[in-house]
């Protein structure tokens, strides 16, 4: 679309004000991106840069985006999922000047078509989440030069390690979910906190009492677990890796498959990466009433297309409240048609703890810039003086004191000889 004072595509315009409110309700909380934005904007570190990112659209993102610029880069966002734009801050971010490409609810062929869009301007370096985009310059444009990338999610880097492990990556790319002060904090603190955000929103059900069956117990399996712990209700856990089953066994959570679960459970969270967690031979044990969120990356682990076909009737039964009736009368309702809860049926994880991903996000550009050149084409890590700089300043940030050690603890931790 054309006409207003950047070329875009999104929902309404007449937002913006809206938008521009939340983003900056959100700076507040983002100290550490702040201070990053400070030393980008001072010293022009990414002049000359131009960026394409393919991210959630929340205020968070609108931040990341303003600091990028700042930095002196040019930058243009599409959304990473169809479901989780906020369209107030795409406007906001267009009457800022910076170029949007996403609208809440759009179809396949827009999503990827917005892609394309953000492609068009020939990024040296392209923020990636999930990987879509970054697929997208291994298929149909894989003659398009890249300096190189960033990965937010577990999934993206999941597919980036199979890229290289089929030696088809063609660019290197930086595993931010990696960053300690990423994964240990947002996808626990983060997940956690905003994936129950999202059912309550669509459902406004009690948790207390409840039995809350999380199935994968990874960083954010673990977060939903404690925090559905901390509401009261009674959590199950469902694991492939037994040491992760272990570690929920241990920390007081009731461990079994997924058979013994479905007829149990009140609520249903997916959150492994994994496809079709909840399927049919589940749906036909299940209870009435129960309700099913998903709040891994792809709308793939609850099984929808095998509930559609088992149901006899759907309808829309509050905002982001899918209610499937089967057969014999039993109703299970999904939120926000089992695509990333938090996001879909609430606003995705709060600034305080996007403020880390993101600084790593910030950081792995410039590292990129300066390195990228050279590097092969693999996936990366940030250098973990970067990480801990991050946590430091957090926690700084957060009044946190840091211990200090002395040289004879130093010389202490560092020597084999010290014994009984
Ligand atoms: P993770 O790899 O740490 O944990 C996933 C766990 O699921 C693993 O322990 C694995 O053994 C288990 N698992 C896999 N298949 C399973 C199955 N069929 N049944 C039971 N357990 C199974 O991954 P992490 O970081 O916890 O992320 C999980 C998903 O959430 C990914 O898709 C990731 O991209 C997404 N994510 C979503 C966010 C959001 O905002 N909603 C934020 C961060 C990550």
């Amino acid at each position: 679309m054309r006409g207003f004072a950047v070329e875009y595509d999104i929902a309404d315009q007449s937002l913006a004000e809206l938008g521009g409110r939340r983003i900056e309700w959100a700076a507040r909380r983002m100290p550490v991106l702040g201070a990053i934005r400070e030393r980008f904007e001072r010293e022009q570190t990414l002049a000359g840069v131009t960026i394409g990112a393919c991210m959630h659209v929340t205020t968070e993102t609108a931040n990341l985006m303003l600091v990028l610029r700042a930095g002196g880069a040019a930058v243009t966002l599409c959304a990473s999922n169809p479901l989780s734009t906020q369209d107030d801050v795409a406007a906001a971010l267009v009457a800022e000047g910076i170029p949007v490409y996403a609208i809440r609810g759009e179809d396949a062929g827009t999503f990827y078509r917005h892609i394309d869009a953000v492609l068009d301007t020939n990024p040296d370096l392209v923020f990636d989440d999930g990987a879509d985009m970054t697929t997208v310059l291994h298929e149909a444009r894989s003659d398009q030069p890249i300096l190189g990338g960033m990965e937010e999610t577990t999934t993206g880097v999941i597919r980036l390690r199979a890229m290289a492990s089929d030696d088809v990556l063609r660019f290197p790319v930086v595993a931010v979910n990696d960053s300690d002060t990423k994964h240990l904090f947002d996808n626990r603190h983060g997940t956690g906190q905003s994936s129950l955000d999202g059912i309550l929103r669509a459902s406004n059900i009690l948790f207390a009492g409840k039995n809350v069956v999380v199935a994968g117990y990874g960083d954010c399996g673990l977060g939903i677990a404690q925090r559905a712990d901390g509401l009261g209700a009674k959590v199950i856990v469902v694991e492939s890796n037994p040491v992760r089953a272990l570690a929920a066994a241990m920390d007081g959570h009731r461990v079994m498959t997924t058979d013994e679960a479905g007829p149990l459970g009140d609520v249903f969270i997916t959150a492994t990466g994994d496809i079709h967690v909840f399927r049919k031979q589940h749906f036909d044990v299940m209870k009435d009433g129960v309700i099913l969120a998903n709040a891994g990356h792809f709308d793939v682990e609850i099984d929808l297309k095998a509930l559609s076909e088992m149901a006899v009737g759907y309808r829309e039964l509050r905002d982001n409240l899918g209610e499937y009736t089967l057969e014999d009368g039993r109703r299970l309702l999904v939120v926000a048609e089992g695509r990333l809860v938090n996001l879909g049926a609430a606003e995705g994880h709060p600034a305080d703890v996007m403020d880390m991903s993101f600084a790593d996000q910030a950081l792995a550009a410039e590292w990129l810039k300066e390195n990228g050149a050279s590097l092969e084409p693999k996936v990366y890590v940030l250098p973990q003086d970067l990480d801990h700089e991050v946590a430091r300043l957090k926690l700084e940030s957060m009044g946190g004191g840091l211990e200090q050690l002395t040289d004879e603890q130093i010389e202490y931790l560092n020597s084999w000889q010290h014994g009984t």
